[in-house]
């Protein structure tokens, strides 16, 4: 019983789980696990990123996590578009640009999707624009979860049968990993 006790203690001070934030780029990826998000459909003209000449919306690259984003706007015709994102992790957070009125007139400026978290729906996002600000939103949280189990986890984020236009527009995700570190004390 004590040799029991005594393996526990020595293994609890050897082994140490800590929790790692780790990013996944929308087009850098994951560079840890060099998983990169899908973007559908892949048809050109949909899905742009931050070389977009004729983009109304217009970020600015400096505030961008890494320089970049991609964004689409959605248009009933295109009935589905989604961003997939799989992560090693027990949590994860999901960063969009979200943009405002007043920019130019008729441009989409609302953004509204749905989040499912390995196949089961999890939770909806709206951002309906403030029509009096040209001002977009960096690091806008559009959705959290935590508390998941410690395994690769699928995440949709998507678009689906909206009868108007929807701008949605992904910068970053951040997920936290569970890792061991082993001390060397055994
Ligand atoms: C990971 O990032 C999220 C979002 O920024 C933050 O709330 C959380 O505390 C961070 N966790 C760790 C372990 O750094
Ligand atoms: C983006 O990340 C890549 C790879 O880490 C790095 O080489 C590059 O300098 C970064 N760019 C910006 C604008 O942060
Ligand atoms: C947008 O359109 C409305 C109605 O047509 C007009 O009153 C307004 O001045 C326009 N705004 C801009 C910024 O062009
Ligand atoms: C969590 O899962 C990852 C792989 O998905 C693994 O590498 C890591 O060691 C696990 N952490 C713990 C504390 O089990
Ligand atoms: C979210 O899912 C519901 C149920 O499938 C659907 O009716 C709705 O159009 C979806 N919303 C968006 C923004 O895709």
């Amino acid at each position: 019983m004590a040799q029991i006790f005594l393996l526990l203690l020595l293994w609890s001070l050897s082994c140490h789980a800590r929790l790692v934030n780790r990013t996944i780029d929308d087009s850098l990826g994951d560079p840890v696990t060099g998983f990169r998000p899908i973007f559908l459909p892949t048809k050109p003209g949909v899905w742009e990123d931050q070389t977009c000449k004729g983009c109304f919306i217009q970020p600015d690259r400096g505030r961008a996590f890494n320089g970049t984003w991609t964004a689409a706007t959605y248009h009933p015709e295109l009935k589905h578009i989604s961003i997939t994102l799989e992560f090693p992790g027990v949590a994860i957070y999901v960063f969009f640009i979200l943009a405002n009125g007043g920019l130019r007139n008729g441009t989409t400026a609302n953004t509204e999707c749905n989040f499912t978290l390995d196949g089961v729906y999890a939770r909806a996002f709206t951002h309906q624009p403030d029509l009096t600000s040209t001002n977009l939103e960096y690091d806008a949280t559009a959705f959290t979860v935590t508390g998941l189990s410690n395994n690769t986890h699928q995440l949709v984020i998507s678009t689906n049968d909206v009868d108007h236009a929807v701008f949605v527009n992904f910068d970053y995700a951040i997920y936290t990993y569970v890792a061991i570190f082993n001390t060397g004390v055994l």
